[in-house]
């Protein structure tokens, strides 16, 4: 009797924690905006990995889960984006002009309202374009932190100092900065003070989109290559968006035009990503009209960047071989009997770096593709940038040698395991090398820049 009413007991007590847990759960993030998960690229990398909210440094490192007990990581490189940044330049232009409309034009009378009237200013600036943000170092120096605590063997503090930790990035600002604040993230962890590590810039590499000619002309600079997203402009459901944030304003419905919806929508984005405030910008937002927004950026991004047109992800080939080069000279130095000369590679880049490999290697695919028609249909697209690629997004590739010639490769995107797209495989998560090399040969033995980035006769 005792222990029945003792079990009822820790019963209603589960039933009641957990319902409070749940309750509080918001209360614990009165910060976060309720449509935080809808950034695109603009998202913080604690919402793709919500328990970094609890723990910035919290890793777990048996989602790794290698087949054996004998696997040991021999190599792994990183392509990882930038932090946290501030607005480009031609975002703070339509920032300020919005914020102008709400200043004199908008009658409205709710308090988030008044508090952008009133107490909001504008601190935008346009010289602050696109540079990294104090959030953005932490990014990076937390990022680097973890990676070495979920690869002990590899990022470690003999191996920085051996020099058998290499660092690439992109010449931009904000990419050397993250590579500087990655590196510091594990000179501080290991008290490092009587010697630096140098980096290399190598934009051939990490902006392989600027140098890709045929990328640059068919698709970057050229607006029919994103017709798509101009019509989705003119869709009732883009429209609905800007409607509502004009009557909640209560301005004149021409106001707010598809640049002025996207900037409110980035001003929400911003303050969350670099101050950690929910503004109240975001007020101009309910869940659909971000899904709406979502939708809208994604739709660029498959045009521009992903699976809209061959030449986007061709346009990473360069980056691809790099990769598979550098995993084949670990293999082999660990073959014949040699340290593995490059264990870890550091590589820091952009959004456009990252999109077209991924996309090169088939991930994110969805059946059909993104037009400005299908909004509804792709409501459970895998197709969302807002997942793929917050601040700091990252894919990690990791070899393996499970003894006897067992090599594996494990692939995972922002710290979390994925499965090579199409590579049946019992072991997805961490196929066989070679089966990963046969999946990718066509590739492997194409795939040339040069190549796929040349004009083509017709059209120069
Ligand atoms: C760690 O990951 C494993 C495997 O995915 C999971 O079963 C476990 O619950 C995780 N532990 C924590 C503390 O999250
Ligand atoms: C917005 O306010 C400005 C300044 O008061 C005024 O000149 C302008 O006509 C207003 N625009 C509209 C559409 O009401
Ligand atoms: C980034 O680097 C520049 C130039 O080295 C420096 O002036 C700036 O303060 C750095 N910014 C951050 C946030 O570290
Ligand atoms: C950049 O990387 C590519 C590919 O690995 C290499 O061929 C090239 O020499 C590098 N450029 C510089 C400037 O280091
Ligand atoms: C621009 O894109 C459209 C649509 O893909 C294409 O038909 C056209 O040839 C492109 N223009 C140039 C200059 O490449
Ligand atoms: C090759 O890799 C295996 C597995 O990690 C390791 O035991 C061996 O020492 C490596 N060989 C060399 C020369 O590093």
């Amino acid at each position: 009797m005792l222990t029945f009413l003792w079990k009822l007991t820790a019963f209603h007590f589960l039933i009641i924690s957990c319902c409070l847990l749940n309750y509080v759960s918001p209360e614990d993030h009165p910060d976060i905006p309720a449509i935080a998960k809808y950034f695109n690229t603009k998202g913080t990398y604690e919402e793709v990995n919500p328990h970094l909210k609890e723990d910035i440094l919290a890793v777990n490192r048996s989602i790794l889960q290698p087949p054996s007990a004998q696997c040991q990581q021999i190599h792994l490189t990183a392509i990882i984006r930038h932090g946290t940044r501030y607005p480009t330049t031609k975002n703070i232009k339509e920032m300020q002009q919005l914020y102008n409309i709400v200043l004199q034009n908008a009658t409205g009378v709710e308090s988030w309202l008044r508090e952008i009237q009133t107490q909001w200013t504008m601190w935008y600036t346009e010289d602050m374009d696109g540079r990294l943000v104090q959030k953005g170092v932490n990014d990076h120096k937390h990022l680097a932190v973890r990676l070495s605590k979920l690869f002990p063997s590899l990022i470690s503090e003999e191996k920085l100092r051996g020099g058998f930790i290499k660092f690439i990035t992109s010449s931009k600002h904000r990419c050397v900065n993250s590579t500087l604040s990655f590196k510091a993230g594990l000179t501080e962890l290991w008290a490092i003070t009587d010697k630096e590590f140098d980096h290399a810039v190598n934009d051939s590499l990490m902006r392989f989109f600027a140098q890709c000619t045929r990328f640059v002309q068919e698709v970057d600079n050229n607006a029919t290559a994103v017709s798509e997203v101009d019509k989705f402009k003119q869709r009732p459901e883009m429209r609905r968006v800007q409607e509502k944030i004009a009557d909640r304003l209560r301005v004149l419905y021409r106001l707010i035009t598809h640049d002025m919806a996207e900037a409110a929508f980035y001003l929400c984005a911003y303050e969350f990503a670099i101050k950690a405030v929910n503004s109240p910008w975001c007020q101009l937002f309910d869940e659909d009209d971000a899904k709406v927004m979502e939708y809208s950026s994604d739709l660029r991004e498959f045009w521009k960047r992903g699976y809209g047109y061959d030449i986007n992800s061709k346009s990473s080939c360069i980056l691809f071989h790099d990769v598979f080069n550098r995993l084949n000279k670990a293999v082999s130095e660990n073959k014949s009997g040699q340290q593995v000369t490059e264990a870890v590679t550091v590589q820091v880049g952009h959004a456009d770096t990252l999109l077209p490999l991924l996309t090169l290697l088939g991930f994110f695919k969805d059946s059909e593709a993104l037009t400005s028609t299908n909004y509804a249909t792709q409501s459970q697209r895998s197709f969302r940038t807002s997942r793929m690629l917050p601040y700091a997004a990252n894919l990690i590739l990791v070899l393996y040698d499970c003894g006897g010639g067992d090599l594996r490769l494990q692939p995972l995107l922002n710290e979390k395991p994925v499965a090579f797209p199409g590579l049946t495989d019992q072991q997805a998560s961490m196929p066989l090398y070679q089966d990963v090399r046969d999946h990718y040969k066509e590739l492997l033995q194409g795939c040339d820049f040069e190549t796929e980035c040349q004009l083509s006769k017709s059209s120069a």
